[in-house]
């Protein structure tokens, strides 16, 4: 088991990642919270999976713990859900000497840490991430957030748990369609932080030869995986600590995600799921950064190829240019009319451009809907 403490302005706490940690969640949690009430918060695909486990060790640790499970899915990330939530937990009789646990991945993740951060205008909550997006990056620094039909996570807090205890056995019953999706932010890490993760990760896809990623890191369980999620996580605890509140190092995270909030939101939040529209996202950022000559065009064409082995969907059929670049628009980032987008200026660093020329983005969706990108 490994154990990565992080320091940030509002406070410490420790993530413990490792195979079998579901069995020693109560122990941990008694480490940081009195043997209190919990509500524990679990969608319908992990909560028959490891909901017993997770209540099992609570309770043997002296909680007393009960579950909610919400349906699953992006849509679950709205108000109307938080509604349901609030209500279980006044239901429970949870008062302010409670906790709540999210099981599950960055949907569970977010809206249970938004509940816990305005439920009795804040009660503690610890993240029991199942997913690899969860794992490298969700779970890590503090942002919960709900939806709003206009754009993605634009109502929400800075609220970090008392707790982060990942389990990457749970890694073997995802989908590999989830766990592409996990490595997408892996592969953020790489191109706005450490080139040496890049290549890491440029030379693993590459020799996995059409077969499933997933099955290729998780039989090399033993070897890469562990590694490949303790280096995100402490790249991203670094960058957290530094900057919470997200006044300007934490920016950097959201490589790719101007583009691919857009997307997600010109899709209704049904077609993408949020790791691939940040992979596309970061495709796209890479094309803008070498029209404005900031990137190599080699540079980005090797982006461009990791990023191809994750197997994204293609556009959808019929999504229009002026949809998507409506959708920029609610970008949390934006200074007044002017955007802000991520954008590399070599493997393992990137800058925050402001305001770049809008025929530019233009040119860039369209090669993306094109199919020219990704
Ligand atoms: P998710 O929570 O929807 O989980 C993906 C799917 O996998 C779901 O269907 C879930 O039921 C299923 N699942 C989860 N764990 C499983 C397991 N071990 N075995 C089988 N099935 C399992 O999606 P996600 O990709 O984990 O998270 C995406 C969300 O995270 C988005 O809403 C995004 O905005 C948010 N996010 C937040 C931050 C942050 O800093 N707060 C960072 C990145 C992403
Ligand atoms: N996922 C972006 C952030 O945590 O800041």
């Amino acid at each position: 088991m490994l154990k990565i403490k992080l320091r940030t302005g509002s406070g410490a706490y420790p993530v413990y990642l490792g195979r079998g940690i579901l069995d020693k969640l109560g122990v941990l949690a008694l480490s940081r919270l009195p043997a209190c009430p919990l509500l524990v918060v679990s969608d319908g695909n992990v909560a028959p999976l490891y909901g017993a486990n997770c209540l099992e060790s609570l309770r043997r640790a002296g909680f007393k713990a009960e579950l909610a499970v919400l349906e699953g899915g992006e849509k679950d990330k709205s108000f109307a859900t938080a509604l349901t939530l609030y209500t279980s937990a006044l239901e429970a009789g949870l008062d302010r000497h409670t906790a709540i646990v999210a099981l599950g991945g960055g949907v569970v993740g977010d809206l249970a840490g938004f509940v816990a951060a305005t439920y009795l205008r804040g009660i503690p909550y610890i993240q029991v991430p199942t997913t690899l997006l969860a794992m490298v990056d969700s779970s890590i620094g503090g942002k919960v957030a709900v939806n709003h039909p206009l754009g993605k996570n634009l109502i929400g807090a800075f609220y970090q748990p008392s707790l982060v205890a990942g389990d990457t056995a749970t890694l073997e019953t995802l989908p590999p369609r989830e766990f592409n999706a996990g490595l997408a932010e892996l592969v953020k890490y790489g191109v706005i932080w450490e080139q040496k993760l890049f290549i890491h990760l440029e030379s693993l896809l590459s020799r996995s030869s059409g077969a499933p990623l997933a099955a290729v890191l998780l039989r090399a369980r033993g070897a890469w995986l562990p590694w490949l999620i303790a280096r995100a996580v402490a790249i991203k605890g670094e960058i957290v600590c530094r900057d919470e509140r997200e006044k300007d190092l934490r920016r950097i995270l959201n490589f790719g995600h101007t583009f691919g909030h857009a997307l997600e939101a010109a899709t209704e939040y049904g077609y993408y799921l949020h790791g691939e529209a940040v992979a596309c996202g970061m495709a796209m950022a890479a094309r803008l950064a070498v029209l404005l000559k900031l990137l190599s065009p080699g540079e980005a064409q090797r982006i461009g190829r990791v990023l191809g082995r994750l197997q994204v969907p293609p556009p959808p059929r019929g999504l229009s240019r002026e949809k998507v670049a409506a959708a920029l628009y609610y970008d949390k980032k934006k200074e007044g009319e002017e955007l802000i987008f991520i954008l590399p200026v070599a493997l393992g660093r990137v800058i925050a451009c402001k305001g770049p020329p809008f025929p530019l983005v233009e040119q860039v969706l369209a090669e993306y809907l094109e199919g020219a990108l990704l």
